[in-house]
């Protein structure tokens, strides 16, 4: 993997887990310190970003899993040459609400397509800068359909059975990677996870604002 400056810091977990929540909570506390970043979703963040997400999450399309892949790392290999490789070049810090883990957790290890070729297609979508950091919100499927409610998109729509595939593929990444991917107990409240989540990310942030020479 390519290194530039800033930090590329990724969200990762089951729908429903909170992560959106957490990058919200995030961003207030990047503001408060004078850091700056910027915060994305995927799939979506550019033009072409934001329709390929319209196709994928309506429930109306039926989508083979090899298409669903492959427009996920269409949208990311345009995410990550319009906004994410360029900011990071500046300097900033990039929080990502799901990122490249997505992709094995759910069409690797959920849809069951081959995980070789979700890496060699991942570093190519995203020019081979993969995340410096990742926080996995650790939170049981059940629990998390019961945070999502009833208004289920075509994704959250699939069975408790895929959903458990893609969860254990989560900490399997996890298992796979102990230094860049944290795992945290999504069960607590909002502002509990938050700050362990920024003590954590703190150690990073200080470094990489270092080697910016953005001193905060
Ligand atoms: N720590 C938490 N405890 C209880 N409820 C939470 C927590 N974090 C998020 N929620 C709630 O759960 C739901 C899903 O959270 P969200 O951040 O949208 O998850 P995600 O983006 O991972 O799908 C929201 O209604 C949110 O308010
Ligand atoms: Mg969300």
């Amino acid at each position: 993997m390519f290194k530039t400056r800033g930090l590329l810091v990724s969200l990762e977990g089951i729908d429903g887990c909170g992560k959106s929540t957490q990058i919200e909570l995030l961003q207030n506390k990047l503001n408060q310190s004078g850091i700056s970043f910027v915060s994305i979703r995927e799939p979506g963040g550019t033009a072409v970003g934001e329709g390929i997400r319209q196709v994928l999450l309506q429930s109306s399309y039926s989508l083979t899993s090899e298409a669903e892949l492959l427009l996920y790392m269409a949208a990311r290999a345009e995410l990550s040459r319009q906004i994410i490789i360029p900011s990071l070049m500046e300097g900033k810090v990039v929080l990502c609400d799901r990122f490249t883990d997505s992709t094995f957790a759910y069409q690797g290890y959920g849809a069951g397509l081959d995980l070789q070729w979700i890496r060699q297609l991942n570093h190519k979508a995203t020019g081979g800068r993969l995340p410096d950091l990742t926080f996995l919100l650790d939170l049981s499927v059940q629990e998390a359909a019961a945070r999502r409610g009833d208004n289920l998109d075509r994704m959250e729509k699939k069975n408790f059975h895929y959903h458990g595939r893609v969860q254990r593929g989560y900490l399997e990444i996890a298992r796979q990677e102990p230094e860049r991917v944290v795992v945290v107990d999504a069960k607590v409240s909002k502002e509990k996870l938050c700050g362990y989540i920024w003590q954590k990310l703190f150690p990073h942030l200080r470094k990489a604002t270092k080697r910016t020479g953005h001193e905060f």
